[in-house]
This record gives C-alpha cells, sequence and structure tokens, in this order.
C-alpha cells in the first residue's frame, strides 16, 4: 500500500481545506495517509512515504510562513532529493511567486515534483480545486 504524508501549515484554514482535499482523494484511492501540521512534524515523516504533499499559503512578501514552515522546509531541503514532492497552497492578492519560488526549490533539491507544479488556490478552496486536489490525491497514492 501507497504510504502519503500531507504536511502543512495554515494560519486561517484555507491550506487546511485543501490539506484535506488532498487526503480524501488519496484514502479513496487506498493510500495509508499521515496527515501532519507543520508544528509538529519533520524528516521522520516522510522517511518512508511514497509520496509527500507539502502545503503552505503564501506570507510574508511572496514567501513560505517564516516561524514554522521556513524552518521544516530548511530541514526536509537535504532528505527531499528522489522523492515525489506535491506543493499546494492558498494566496490572496500576489500572483502565485512564492510558489513558483518554492517549486523551484524542491526541484533544485533534487525532488520529483507531482505534476511538475504546485496547486494554487486564491483563498478557499471552491469546487474546481477542490476536485484538482483530490485527484492529486488519488495521483499520489497511485505512485
Ligand atoms: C502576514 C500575511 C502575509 C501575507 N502575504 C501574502 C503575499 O505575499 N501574497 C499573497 O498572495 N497573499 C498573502 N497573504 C494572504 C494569504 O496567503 C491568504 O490569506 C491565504 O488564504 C491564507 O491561507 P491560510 O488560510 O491557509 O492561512 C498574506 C497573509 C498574511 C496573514
Amino acid at each position: 500500500m501507497s504510504k502519503v504524508s500531507i504536511i502543512y501549515w495554515s494560519g486561517t484554514g484555507n491550506t487546511e481545506a485543501m490539506a484535506f482535499y488532498i487526503a480524501e482523494g488519496a484514502k479513496e484511492a487506498g493510500a495509508e495517509v499521515n496527515m501532519v501540521t507543520a508544528d509538529s512534524a519533520s524528516a521522520a515523516d516522510i522517511a518512508d512515504v511514497t509520496a509527500v504533499a507539502l502545503g503552505c499559503p503564501s506570507m510574508g512578501v511572496e514567501v513560505l510562513e517564516e516561524t514554522t514552515m521556513e524552518p521544516l522546509m530548511c530541514e526536509l531541503d537535504g532528505v527531499i532529493s528522489g522523492k515525489n514532492v506535491a506543493l499546494f497552497g492558498s494566496y490572496g492578492w500576489g500572483d502565485g511567486q512564492w510558489m513558483r519560488d518554492w517549486e523551484g526549490r524542491v526541484t533544485g533539491d533534487g525532488a520529483t515534483l507531482v505534476n511538475d507544479e504546485g496547486i494554487i488556490c486564491n483563498a478557499a478552496p471552491d469546487d474546481s480545486v477542490a476536485e484538482q486536489l483530490k485527484d492529486l490525491g488519488r495521483t499520489l497514492a497511485g505512485l
């Protein structure tokens, strides 16, 4: 059975809602899902998984949340080479620059970026983003 970790930071629940849709799709497709918030996650959460989905909204000025997610990401930078990594997150008024930077970062780390790009969503996920996220979950379960 495939094992999928979904690790996310969310301040007001939008990215968390995205995480739940990914989990729904992955579970539906038969994966064992480990959902963990960034404050209690570590490299151990991705040690023996088939794929990991990382979620964080655009914070600061087009950056990852700096107190919890950025330090976690620094830890993961060293261990995600060769792993299947999916990215997702919500944003407000920007144009998605934080996600483009994050995509470049994980591919630079040597990870395989699932679907070649992250899923971004303005504010809370609508039905169409929800479907995309469930599809991503199914994809992760099938890797
Ligand atoms: C401190 C702070 C900084 C933010 N910076 C950006 C930004 O640079 N670009 C952007 O598009 N949205 C920005 N936002 C908006 C959030 O990304 C947006 O509200 C998102 O839906 C929050 O997701 P969450 O509910 O998972 O926390 C910022 C929000 C906060 C609170």
